[in-house]
């Protein structure tokens, strides 16, 4: 994990007070309804299909998004590389398996995970050539048919915040070909050109 000490760290600092500043709803991860919209777009997702044998939330944080999956699935996996943000998502789930590593090696068997999901534009905060190892491993873990269902960053003309690093960005036609790439293809969008974070559902294809 070296590559992600700083983002450990920086990470770990936020834990304990994350759900109180998301609670806020001037807070930057609830511009534009960000978390309701996630949310809801995954509980319409997963309402097309049954239970299912195991999900993880990977980028997990406090365990918010893990919610609508939750109800699910058999086993939920939670991985974080911030042991803070796992100690605060073990309070919400204390059955669920627990994975502290980066979202760039999953340490789980192939084929396992019917679904996957990742909350809070993660594959736009990884450092700039990370985002095709972690793309690799969510297309290993998943079973084939899983699902991922993920956001990332769209548009920055919206935002009126600094950013404190710099960010991957993609247009909606480009995630769909980066996916396509990585052996997904897309089920759904939620969000369009102007929205600062979009919403997709992919299929393992
Ligand atoms: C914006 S927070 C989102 C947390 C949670 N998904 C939510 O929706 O509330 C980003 C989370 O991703 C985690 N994270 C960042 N980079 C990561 C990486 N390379 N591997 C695993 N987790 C990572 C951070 O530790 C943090 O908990």
């Amino acid at each position: 994990m070296n590559n992600f000490e700083s983002f450990r760290v920086r990470w770990n600092s936020r834990a304990e007070n994350w759900d109180s500043e998301i609670s806020k709803p001037d807070h930057y991860a609830n511009f534009e309804a960000g978390y309701e919209k996630f949310l809801k777009f995954e509980e319409d997702i997963l309402s097309e299909f049954g239970e299912a044998e195991a999900g993880i939330d990977l980028g997990c944080g406090t365990a918010v998004a893990a919610g609508p999956m939750a109800e699910k699935v058999n086993n939920l996996f939670l991985l974080d590389l911030a042991e803070s943000m796992l100690a605060e998502a073990i309070k919400k789930y204390p059955g669920a398996i627990f994975l502290h590593s980066s979202v760039t090696a999953i340490p789980v068997e192939k084929e396992t995970m019917d679904y996957a999901v990742s909350r809070g534009v993660v594959i736009s905060h990884l450092p700039p050539g990370e985002q095709g190892n972690f793309l690799t491993e969510v297309k290993r873990i998943l079973k084939p048919d899983g699902m991922f269902i993920f956001d990332f960053l769209n548009n920055l003309k919206t935002a009126d915040f600094h950013l404190s690093s710099e960010k991957t960005v993609y247009t909606i036609q480009e995630i769909t070909e980066v996916l396509r790439g990585f052996g997904f293809e897309v089920m759904m969008v939620d969000g369009d050109e102007n929205s600062r974070v979009v919403r997709v559902a992919a299929w393992k294809s």
